[in-house]
């Protein structure tokens, strides 16, 4: 049984008419104005590639290449990224009463977020169709990991992002090569200036959901949960979300692992779309029965990568996903995903980032309500390392003089 094709991506459907359009030229929207997504000869896998043979594969997403949408196995330059840890958190779960309690650490990746997932795969597509500038609105971390492949690639990038975004991702994307400015605004108005951008004509637009290829590299979070598990899935996984598309990359990686069968087909885990108070229009959504949001303004949150008032693009398919899946979606503030993290630092050791601290706030949440049981395997995405938000994890320590005596404190 030998690997024929690097990738058996077949075409790409638009989520609403179900109508095809042709991946070998770069697409945005549908007709009707909804996000592409990428389809597989999964028939052609199945015959091509077992659990086993992938179990062999060199520890990147690469290892999964015939599920990514990149043809051609020499196009790959990549940094090693992927396959993150699952790990057990026996002392944290022992507290929140959820002793089957993991978190998927995504803060090893390049950039020290999971938005190295879609910029691996976002632009080594992008560059395989030849694209040669792109532009995006981001909060970040998207721009920041965006940047770095797109140095790697040797492609442009704009970049546009609100002035209160980690400042680390400023230096992160302009010493990678991007052309980076900065919007007194929300990731929304962001999106704006970028429309206005692309539309004279040089750039193509790589925004969150607009392209099929970024979704498809966050969905490897979904099939190395899966194969890390042994080929199975958890109860239930917890997810920051902003625009949605690590969710809904997730569910859609563990559909296609059905459809192959490497995972039972009777049973997915109840996802949780997790947001911050301070910006839930899914959480609102989902609350009132509504298939897509009703965007905010003047949303605001520490958890700044989830600071996406207007998740028009992603949200029909996170709330089809949260509901197809017996799953929730919950708010938490400020003060608990602070609390939050300081908890898992103090019992595992461990600093995630504000957006994955978000996820056990709610999962402790839920196991107080009942929503999630004892014996419930409950997996938490980290989607990032904390030390890229020293404002958040800062610390007031006594100063010592050169004798070791204290003269003051220092933050
Ligand atoms: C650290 C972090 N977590 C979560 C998110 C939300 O991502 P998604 O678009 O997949 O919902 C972001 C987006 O910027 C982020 O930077």
């Amino acid at each position: 049984m030998a690997s024929t094709r690097f990738s058996y991506l077949t075409g790409l459907r638009s989520s609403t008419s179900g109508d095809s359009y042709d991946p070998s030229t770069p697409q945005n929207l549908s007709a009707e104005g909804t996000t592409l997504f990428a389809q597989y000869d999964l028939d052609g896998v199945r015959d091509a590639v077992t659990p086993d043979v992938i179990a062999r594969r060199a520890p990147d997403l690469w290892r999964y290449h015939e599920l990514l949408p990149v043809q051609d196995p020499d196009r790959v330059h990549g940094f090693g990224e992927g396959m993150t840890p699952l790990i057990d958190l026996p002392a944290l779960g022992k507290k929140l009463g959820i002793p089957r309690l993991k978190l998927k650490d995504e803060s090893p990746l390049p950039t020290g977020t999971f938005k190295a997932r879609g910029a691996a795969v976002g632009v080594a597509r992008a560059a395989e169709l030849g694209l040669r500038r792109l532009a995006m609105p981001t909060n970040g971390n998207a721009g920041a990991a965006w940047a770095t492949y797109c140095a790697r690639y040797g492609i442009e990038l704009a970049a546009i992002m609100p002035v209160d975004a980690p400042a680390i991702t400023r230096s992160e994307a302009r010493f990678a090569g991007a052309d980076v400015s900065l919007i007194d605004g929300l990731i929304s108005d962001a999106g704006r200036a970028v429309g206005s951008l692309v539309a004279r004509g040089e750039h193509f637009d790589v925004s969150t959901l607009k392209e099929p290829y970024r979704v498809e590299g966050k969905k490897t979070m979904g099939l190395e949960i899966a194969e890390q598990l042994g080929w199975r899935v958890p109860d239930v996984i917890l997810y920051p979300t902003g625009g949605g598309v690590g969710l809904i990359g997730i569910c859609k990686a563990l559909r296609e692992l059905q459809r192959l069968g490497w995972i039972p087909s009777d049973k997915m885990p109840r996802l949780v779309s997790v947001q911050a108070s301070g910006c839930d229009p899914i959480v609102r959504a989902f609350e009132a029965g509504a298939e897509n949001v009703e965007p905010l303004a003047d949303t605001k949150t520490l958890a700044f990568g989830v600071n996406v008032p207007t998740p028009v693009l992603g949200a029909p398919s996170v709330l089809d996903a949260v509901r197809q899946t017996g799953g929730t979606a919950v708010r938490v503030s400020d003060e608990d995903a602070v609390a939050s993290l300081r908890t898992i630092a103090e019992e595992e050791g461990l600093l995630p980032c504000p957006e994955g601290a978000t996820t056990i706030a709610a999962a402790a949440e839920l196991r107080r309500t009942g929503w999630i049981a004892e014996d419930d395997e409950v997996v938490l995405l980290n989607t990032g390392a904390g030390n890229k938000y020293p404002d958040v994890v800062g610390v007031t320590l006594p100063l010592l003089d050169r004798e070791g005596a204290p003269t003051g404190i220092r933050m």
